[in-house]
């Protein structure tokens, strides 16, 4: 039944879970879901998905981002970092002045992160924060650089993310975000959906005993943003110089921005 004030308020916001509609209050919950379960296996899954690509393109990240060499103070914040490949990377190639924070709004997933920062003897040099992506609990410019992994996708409000980076980036400051993107070659888009729809969530069944996260992977991907369009959202942020590189003919790409 209708109460009289009903039809004052605005229906709630619903977005998109994967290819579900859900309420954009509940869709954070869902991912932090699907991460508390995946977190354990995430690396072994991430190398059996992606055939180890994700090696190289995390490798193509840091190589475009180019930490300095030598011993100035530059620090990195590296959000959605999850079990912390891209802070162990840019720390293995980087000067003695690189100091990164992981943030990331899984408990689960830093748990692991806080374990592969520990064996490689690096805990001195990078922090685990817990925090959303949407609120970062930083202040503002003070980061030299921004990275941003498989992550965005995984924002309810990317918008809000994107003015996250801008404000907690130094005037001068990069922004970097490798995330998967839209296939541009003919026939490896064919062979692409087969590995997604197909193979992975059978994939994730097997080795991780869990089809429905890993279909949540898959189809988010789907409703991620073109190249294009998702350089139009970093321009809207603030952010210029916006460029972007695609990787393995689009299965994933890199944007890049800064902050002027
Ligand atoms: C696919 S994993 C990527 C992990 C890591 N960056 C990598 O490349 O291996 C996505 C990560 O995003 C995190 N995440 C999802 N929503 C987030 C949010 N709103 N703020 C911060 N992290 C978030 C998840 O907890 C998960 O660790």
């Amino acid at each position: 039944m209708t109460r009289p004030n009903d039809a004052d308020r605005p229906p709630p916001e619903t977005t998109s879970f994967g290819f579900r509609e859900v309420s954009a209050d509940a869709r954070q919950g869902l991912v932090n879901e699907v991460f508390a379960t995946v977190a354990e296996r995430y690396d072994l899954m991430n190398d059996l998905m992606s055939a180890g690509l994700h090696r190289l393109w995390k490798g193509d990240l840091v190589t475009w981002l180019n930490p300095p060499h030598g011993s100035q103070p530059f620090r990195h914040l590296d959000v959605a970092g999850g079990t912390g490949d891209i802070a162990l990377r840019v720390l293995a190639t980087s000067g003695a002045g690189v100091a990164s924070v992981i943030c990331d709004i899984s408990p689960e997933m830093l748990a692991v992160g806080r374990r592969k920062v520990a064996d490689a003897g690096l805990t001195g040099r990078i922090d685990l924060v817990e925090g959303n992506a949407e609120a970062l609990p930083f202040p503002s410019k003070s980061f030299d650089a921004y990275t941003i992994a498989f992550g965005i996708r995984n924002v309810t409000h990317i918008d809000r993310a994107l003015a996250e980076a801008y404000r907690v980036l130094k005037p001068g400051g990069r922004f970097l975000c490798l995330e998967f993107s839209h296939v541009d070659v003919p026939m490896l888009d064919r062979l692409y959906d087969f590995h997604s729809f197909e193979v992975i969530p059978r994939l994730g069944k097997l080795a991780a005993g869990a089809a429905e996260p890993y279909q949540y992977l898959v189809e988010s991907i789907r409703r991620f943003p073109t190249q294009e369009a998702f350089a139009a959202m970093i321009r809207m942020a603030g952010f210029e110089r916006v460029a972007y590189r695609n990787l393995t003919g689009g299965i994933a790409a890199i944007h890049s921005g800064w902050r002027l």
